[in-house]
């Protein structure tokens, strides 16, 4: 069931989305080669913790950090390690926050000083991808409008979407119904209300769309070893545009 939310619950949703967004204002400069992935763990979680919320990722499922960080074919789940960022290198960095019950879930991904026109290339449209989706969540589309969005401008660019994981709905959990996917027909699935609060957040890879999981459990890396971002955004489908409660 896809829960509606009302205006209390839409301010304390936004409040959550509020501290995510603060911390990518407060890490962004540190995202930069030499810093350990590990590193950035603690700066992400400092800022969640300072602003009295607590990080969302933490002991979800046994997870033991405040954020992923994905590099480079890494899709999604990246742990942090003693890993050290360099030139060249995309980095997704994924955050959640949990404050007064309610959650709050974005991801960008950066480059690491210069990289690759083809990296270059791949984080534009993937941000794109995510803009396009987020236009469609308005009242009366449907699920199938945002993926269809999504698979479209990534095949436009003979890139592929990741098939094997969603976006999804957001709240008093981290992962409500319903599951968004990253492609679609458009018309199709559930239709969007004023209410709804959304995680959406395409997985573009530069390569094919398969995946696996790494044996930690946790890494989900491109089968073709090729690059991968990912962006996210928290939004409010509403009576009119739809309202990106992360940015
Ligand atoms: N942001 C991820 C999502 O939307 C959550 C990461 S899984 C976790 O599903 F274990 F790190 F929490
Ligand atoms: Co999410």
């Amino acid at each position: 069931m896809i829960l509606i939310k009302d205006q209390d619950e839409i301010q304390k949703v936004k409040a959550a989305c509020q501290v995510v967004a603060q911390v990518f204002r407060e890490i962004e400069g540190q995202v930069k080669a030499g810093i350990s992935t590990l590193e950035l763990d603690a700066l992400i979680e400092g800022s969640i913790r300072r602003q009295g919320a607590q990080p969302a990722f933490k002991g979800y499922r046994g997870y033991k950090h405040a954020s992923c960080l994905s590099v480079n074919a890494e899709v999604v789940h990246g742990i942090p390690g003693s890993r050290r960022l360099s030139e060249g290198d995309v980095v997704g960095v994924d955050i959640g926050a949990l404050l007064n019950g309610f959650y709050g879930d974005a991801a960008r991904t950066y480059a690491i000083g210069q990289v690759s026109g083809q990296a270059r290339k791949l984080l534009r449209v993937g941000e794109e991808c995510l803009e396009l989706a987020i236009k469609q969540a308005r009242a009366g589309r449907h699920l199938g409008d945002i993926g269809s969005a999504i698979e479209r401008h990534a095949a436009r660019a003979k890139f592929s979407v990741v098939r094997d994981l969603f976006g999804h709905g957001i709240g008093r959990s981290l992962h409500e119904d319903p599951l968004i996917p990253n492609f679609g027909m458009g018309g199709q699935g559930a239709e969007l209300r004023p209410g709804m609060t959304l995680a959406i957040e395409p997985m573009v890879n530069a390569g094919g769309s398969q995946v696996l999981t790494l044996s930690d459990g946790w890494t989900v890396v491109t089968a073709d070893n090729q690059l991968s971002v990912h962006f996210e955004n928290t939004v409010l489908v509403t009576e009119n545009d739809p309202e990106v409660l992360t940015k």
